[in-house]
């Protein structure tokens, strides 16, 4: 269930101080190229083959990521971002978590980031991810982002919600499943692999990316994208039975950004290029957004 509406700033210095990026690579965060071109092939894929389901994103930050999925969404469809933001964590190791790596992260941050790029806010939970399935439907989700606490414990718990909110072809992606400040999400990654089934689809330096449903079709759809793109490499590996493909994207090209309503604030008359669903903004449209918006979170500044 979503939780309230969006927060509002109270005063002139804190509306000064709510980021306008212009463009995506404005909002603080860590979603690289690669990962973005996976992003948009999982995500395209599932709305070409009309795949129905819901997005749910655990652990948003400033919204980097989310702003991205946002442009996937079809009418009908939720998506559901999950994070403490300014609340407390709900453990000691998880507060020095948040308080080492996302100090200054607040909601309203968040919000106002995704609504430069998007006229309404998603369904918001701020509390901590273990408590995701009582927001998010069973078997209503057809991409899951898990990217909140990076400790065992908690991804081990993201990774269970994952499998009981996707539908039965749906796709799980793990962030910092291999890095060395964060063995947790290692452990938990593989151990899933190994004991419930899920099944490794792909890999980039950052992120997992898998399924317990349907395997051989997506993986071969990917592989033959992958084979087109000179900017990609891609090799397999077999890991626990299955043929998964590693790739490496350090030269990644970005695929279509979300755009900013911002954007003509820097670059009057560029061109940008929506995400498949997006209508194309021209520059010098500044249009305030309807409903849970910029107008309804900036509305009370007198
Ligand atoms: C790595 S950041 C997310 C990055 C984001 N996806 C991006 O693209 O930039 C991790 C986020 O998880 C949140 N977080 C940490 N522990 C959490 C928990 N137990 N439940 C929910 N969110 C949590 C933090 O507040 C932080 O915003």
């Amino acid at each position: 269930m979503p939780e309230a509406s969006a927060s509002v700033p109270t005063s002139a210095q804190e509306l000064d101080e709510l980021p306008l990026p212009t463009r995506l690579s404005d909002v603080k965060g860590w979603f690289h190229p690669a990962d973005q071109v996976l992003f948009d092939w999982f995500l395209s894929r599932q709305l070409r083959l009309g795949e129905p389901g819901d997005l749910l994103e655990l652990g948003a930050y400033l919204g980097k990521s989310a702003i991205f999925m946002g442009g996937y969404l079809r009418p009908g469809e939720a998506f559901t971002v999950c994070d403490l933001f300014d609340s407390p964590a709900p453990d000691d190791a998880n507060s020095k978590e948040m308080n080492r790596s996302y100090a200054t992260l607040t909601r309203r941050a968040f919000e106002a980031n995704y609504l430069s790029f998007h006229d309404e806010l998603p369904d918001i939970v701020q509390a901590p991810s273990s408590g995701i399935t009582a927001h998010v439907r069973a078997d209503s989700c057809r991409f899951v982002h898990i990217d909140a606490s990076h400790l065992y414990e908690h991804v081990h718990a993201d990774i269970a919600a994952a499998q009981r909110l996707l539908v039965r072809d749906g796709v799980v992606v793990l962030d910092d499943f291999r890095a060395e400040h964060c063995p947790g999400v290692a452990a938990a990654t593989w151990g899933a692999v190994a004991t419930t089934g899920l099944k490794p689809l792909c890999i980039t330096a950052t992120k997992f990316y898998g399924t317990w449903g349907a395997y051989d079709e997506t993986r071969e759809a990917l592989g033959a994208f992958l084979a087109g793109r000179g900017d990609m490499w891609h090799g397999a590996e077999e890991v626990a039975g299955h043929p998964m493909i590693r790739i490496s994207g350090a030269k990644a090209e970005v695929p279509a950004q979300p755009v900013s309503r911002h954007a003509s604030a820097v670059r009057p008359g560029a061109a940008v290029q929506p995400p498949p669903n997006k209508p194309v903004q021209r520059a010098g449209d500044n249009r305030r957004p309807k409903g849970r918006g910029l107008a309804s979170l900036l509305g009370r500044r007198s």
